[in-house]
């Protein structure tokens, strides 16, 4: 009794102690009339009478559950008569692997605010979230990393939110910024370094100092490619001077010094006239 007072003192004055026995014995009442005259029970309509509170919520706040779904399809039946009061979610809610999870109030946890009472989950999270990026999964199948290991909403704290790697790891350089990781390294699949587009010679120096320094002083026209557009494809990936010129000179000379760099030092600090 004292419990029920409290839940029904919800916004109403002190006095409601009353106003509660009453509207008790007139719910028995309604309930018993109408169930043994017409076996039927309480209207929809009737609800937000004694439960103004739910029904705010819901109608600012319920979403499809507001428009799509009426009180009594959740709660076909009223204590103190019936015992069927809640529908379970999955009896409405099946034939996709995001309902065959369980759980349901553990993420969604008030029912008539569906979406917007969505909580993160405070428990570790992978099959959950998984029901829905099924291709996150694939992506840390495909390339295994420690990353695979760690629970999604470690990283992701709130759902759709994008955590920083600085959040967890020092840059290889204090010049890095955060959007510079994510050139290299994709997030689920971190051991995947396959770099495309333009990437400053910048982000390869702090592990390359020599080659990168080379090439920025070189006058010759490699001075002018990008580190990648030599190592494509996967980290690290090494090319052949013939790759892109074949063997330019008269055969004698390639026949005889079997190494381009024999005699043009260095890919990266060229010896050439021209
Ligand atoms: C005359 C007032 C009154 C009306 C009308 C009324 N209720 Fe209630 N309802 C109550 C009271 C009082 C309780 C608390 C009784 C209890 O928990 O045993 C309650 C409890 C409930 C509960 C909680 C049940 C549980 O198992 O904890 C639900 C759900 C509920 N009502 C839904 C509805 C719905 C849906 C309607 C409309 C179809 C409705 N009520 C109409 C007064 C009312
Ligand atoms: C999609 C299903 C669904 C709909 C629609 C729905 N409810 Fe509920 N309602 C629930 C569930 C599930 C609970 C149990 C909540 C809990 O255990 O904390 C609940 C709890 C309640 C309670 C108990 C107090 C509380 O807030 O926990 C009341 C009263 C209630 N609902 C009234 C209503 C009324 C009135 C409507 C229509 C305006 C309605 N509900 C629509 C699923 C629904
Ligand atoms: C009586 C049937 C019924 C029950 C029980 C029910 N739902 Fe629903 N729910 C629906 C319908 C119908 C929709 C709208 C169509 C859809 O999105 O599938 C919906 C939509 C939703 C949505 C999307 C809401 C939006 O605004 O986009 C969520 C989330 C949801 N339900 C969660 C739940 C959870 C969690 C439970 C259990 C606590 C539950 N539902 C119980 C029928 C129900
Ligand atoms: C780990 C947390 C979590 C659990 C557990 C969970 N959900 Fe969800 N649910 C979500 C998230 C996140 C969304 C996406 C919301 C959005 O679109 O913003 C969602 C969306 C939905 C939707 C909206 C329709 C759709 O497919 O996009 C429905 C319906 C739904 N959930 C029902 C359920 C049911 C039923 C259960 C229990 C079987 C459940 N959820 C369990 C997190 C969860
Ligand atoms: C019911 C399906 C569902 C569940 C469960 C779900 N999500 Fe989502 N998630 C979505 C939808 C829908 C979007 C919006 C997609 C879009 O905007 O293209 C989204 C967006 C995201 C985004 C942002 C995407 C972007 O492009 O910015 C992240 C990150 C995310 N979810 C992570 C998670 C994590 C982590 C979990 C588990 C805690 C989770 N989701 C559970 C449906 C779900
Ligand atoms: C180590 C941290 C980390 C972990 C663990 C992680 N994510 Fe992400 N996730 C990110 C970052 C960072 C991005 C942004 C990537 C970008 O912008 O390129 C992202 C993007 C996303 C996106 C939106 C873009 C996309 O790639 O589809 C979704 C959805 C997502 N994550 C879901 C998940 C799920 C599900 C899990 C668990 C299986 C998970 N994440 C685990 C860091 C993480
Ligand atoms: C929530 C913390 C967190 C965030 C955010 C995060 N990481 Fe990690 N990362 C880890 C943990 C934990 C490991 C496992 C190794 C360790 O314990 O240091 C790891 C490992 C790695 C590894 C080595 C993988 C392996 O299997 O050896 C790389 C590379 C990496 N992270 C890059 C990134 C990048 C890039 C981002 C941003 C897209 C990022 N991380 C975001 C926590 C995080
Ligand atoms: C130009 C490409 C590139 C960029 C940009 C880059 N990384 Fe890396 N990162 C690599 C390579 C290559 C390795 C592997 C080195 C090895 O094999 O030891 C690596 C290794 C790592 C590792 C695992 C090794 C370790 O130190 O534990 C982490 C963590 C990491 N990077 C984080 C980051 C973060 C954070 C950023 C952004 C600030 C970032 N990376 C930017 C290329 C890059
Ligand atoms: C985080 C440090 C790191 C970054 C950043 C990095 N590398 Fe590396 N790289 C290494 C390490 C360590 C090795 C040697 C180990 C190995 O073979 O994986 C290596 C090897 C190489 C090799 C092959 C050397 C050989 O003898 O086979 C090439 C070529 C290379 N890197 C190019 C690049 C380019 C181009 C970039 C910038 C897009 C880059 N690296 C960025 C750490 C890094
Ligand atoms: C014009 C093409 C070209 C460009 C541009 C280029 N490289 Fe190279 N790089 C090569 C070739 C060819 C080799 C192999 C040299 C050999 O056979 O010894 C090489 C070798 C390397 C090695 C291995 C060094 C060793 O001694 O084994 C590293 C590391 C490297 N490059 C890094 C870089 C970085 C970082 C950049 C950008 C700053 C870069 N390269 C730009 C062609 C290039
Ligand atoms: C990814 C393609 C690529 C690779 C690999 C490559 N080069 Fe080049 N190289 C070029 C381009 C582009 C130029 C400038 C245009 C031209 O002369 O064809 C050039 C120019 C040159 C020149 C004349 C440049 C000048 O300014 O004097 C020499 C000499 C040369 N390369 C030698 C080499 C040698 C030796 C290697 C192997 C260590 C090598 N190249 C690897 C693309 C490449
Ligand atoms: C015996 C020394 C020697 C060897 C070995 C050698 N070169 Fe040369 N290369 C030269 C000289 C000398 C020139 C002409 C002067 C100049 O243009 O720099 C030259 C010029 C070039 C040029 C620029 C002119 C042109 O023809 O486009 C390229 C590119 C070049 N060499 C590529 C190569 C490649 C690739 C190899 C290995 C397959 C190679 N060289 C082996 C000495 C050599």
């Amino acid at each position: 009794m004292k419990r029920l007072s409290c839940n029904m003192n919800n916004g109403i004055n002190a006095g409601s102690q009353i106003c509660y026995a009453i509207s008790l014995l007139t719910l028995f009442i309604l309930i018993a009339q109408t169930s043994v005259a017409k076996g039927t029970m309480l209207e929809s309509a009737d609800c937000g009478k004694c439960h103004a509170v739910q029904l705010k919520i819901i109608t600012q706040d319920g979403g499809k559950h507001a428009t799509e779904v009426g009180c009594l399809d959740c709660h076909p039946q009223h204590p103190p008569v019936g015992t069927e009061t809640k529908t379970p979610c999955i009896s409405c809610h099946d034939g996709e692997p995001h309902f065959e999870i369980g759980n349901c109030r553990h993420c969604h946890t008030n029912p008539h605010q569906p979406i917007s009472s969505l909580r993160d989950p405070l428990k570790p999270a992978r099959k959950e979230c998984l029901s829905c990026h099924f291709e996150v999964g694939q992506q840390m199948e495909a390339v295994p990393s420690r990353h695979a290991k760690i629970f999604c909403n470690r990283c992701h704290s709130q759902h759709k939110e994008i955590p920083s790697c600085l959040d967890c790891h020092e840059p290889h350089s204090s010049r890095q910024r955060a959007e510079d990781c994510s050139k290299c390294h994709p997030a689920h699949q971190p051991l995947k370094i396959e770099p495309t587009g333009y990437i400053p010679a910048t982000l390869c120096r702090p592990c390359h100092g020599f080659e990168s320094n080379a090439l920025a002083e070189s006058n010759t026209s490699h001075g002018g490619i990008n580190c990648i557009n030599c190592h494509k494809g996967r980290h690290p990936s090494v090319p052949t001077c013939q790759d892109c010129h074949g063997l330019p000179h008269t055969q004698s000379i390639h026949s005889q010094f079997r190494d381009c760099l024999e005699c043009h030092g260095d890919a990266h600090q060229l010896i050439s006239n021209q």
